[in-house]
């Protein structure tokens, strides 16, 4: 069955406009012929899309099939069904000379700043090569890498040492600057700053949203922290594996679930004052979610059946459609 998140009518998108990405009841299936045909989906039926200058936040716990979304549309992992396509381009199955053809229109930051920062090459490098790939001759690149490292509150100097000089959010920034050096219209940051300390997830969270209300960038962001993904996107799509459990604004999505695995999500998110967290854990054992996320349903019925507190016979025989509660649109019998 669909997962489809209806169009919000309160989206960012100006009536008509061509959205930046849209990616349309997609399905990724891990491993080969037979196999992967009998392999459960990482990811199953979603849709959702992006208009130009908005921040999706993409959320859901470990394995639920954020990182599998954002490799099928950055055209690292195959795709299995459904579409994804680019400023109105169908991308779903392109190849590297339709990719590069794209130059770096689609650009991406991951959790580890290493796979994309070679620790041999200076910063420099790193950051001029995807510069030199577009035919921008070695002083103009390095004189665009050394802007970049300004704008990201790095000296220009920084352009002759090696990443390994740098402390993890400094390097994490340059692996923003490496990102945005073509201009990219669309960035897919996968846990950016979840490897961070508070205080430096704040500062690099920061920049990413003053570098979007500059450039009018569009983000898909993607981390398992709830709050995280409040601070920086309009809306928000909650996935449990690889289903979408609830879609919306991102304040109705955070500040009032409907879903009880968003729910569940919210009460888990960790906060830096002491009595708030307990009012959050309070707040979590009373919702009566069981953990344990290795609970593998049966086909058929509701994906969250065997943790949610609610569950009745129905859910384990039909399973909940997207329908709109609010503002937003929950796979939920009861919301
Ligand atoms: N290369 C792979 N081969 C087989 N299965 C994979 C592969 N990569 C991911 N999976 C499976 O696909 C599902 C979704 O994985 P994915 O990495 O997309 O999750 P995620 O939401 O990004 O998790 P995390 O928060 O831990 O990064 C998981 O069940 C995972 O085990
Ligand atoms: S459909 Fe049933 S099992 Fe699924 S979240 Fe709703 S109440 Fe819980
Ligand atoms: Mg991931």
């Amino acid at each position: 069955m669909s997962t489809t998140v209806t169009e919000r009518p309160d989206s960012a998108r100006p009536h008509g406009a061509t959205p930046m990405l849209e990616v349309k009841e997609l399905v990724v299936r891990y491993g080969r012929g037979r196999k992967a045909a009998a392999a459960p989906a990482a990811v199953d039926h979603v849709s959702f899309s992006i208009a130009p200058g908005e921040t999706v936040g993409l959320v859901g716990e470990s394995g639920s099939g954020k990182s599998t979304i954002g490799k099928a549309i950055l055209g690292l992992q195959k795709v299995s069904g459904g579409s994804i396509s680019y400023q109105g381009r169908d991308i779903t199955s392109a190849g590297a000379g339709q990719r590069r053809a794209l130059g770096g229109e689609l650009r991406a930051v991951f959790q580890d700043p290493n796979s994309s920062l070679n620790p041999r090459n200076t910063v420099g490098t790193s950051l001029a090569e995807p510069l030199w790939l577009r035919g921008v001759s070695g002083a103009e690149a390095r004189a665009k890498a050394e802007d970049m490292l300004e704008r990201v509150g790095l000296p220009r100097e920084a352009v002759d040492r090696y990443p390994s000089q740098f402390s993890g959010g400094q390097r994490q920034r340059i692996s923003v600057a490496r990102a945005l050096i073509c201009d990219p219209q669309l960035v897919v940051c996968d846990e950016a700053v979840s490897a961070l300390d508070l205080s430096t997830q704040a500062q690099v969270l920061n920049l990413l949203a003053d570098l979007r209300d500059e450039r009018g960038l569009s983000y898909l962001f993607i981390a398992h922290d709830i709050a995280v993904v409040q601070f920086l996107a309009q809306r928000v799509v909650v996935l449990y594996r690889g289903e979408v459990m609830e879609s919306g604004p991102a304040a109705a999505v955070t500040e009032n679930p409907k879903h009880p695995f968003t729910q569940a999500l919210v009460a888990a998110s960790p906060v830096p004052r002491p009595a708030e967290q307990a009012a959050r854990r309070e707040a979590r054992e009373s919702l009566g979610v069981r953990t344990g996320a290795a609970a593998v349903p049966g086909p058929g019925g509701c994906p969250f059946r065997l943790r949610c507190p609610l569950a009745t016979e129905l859910c384990a025989t039909e399973r909940p459609a997207l329908r709109r509660v609010g503002t937003a649109d929950v796979a939920c019998h009861y919301a």
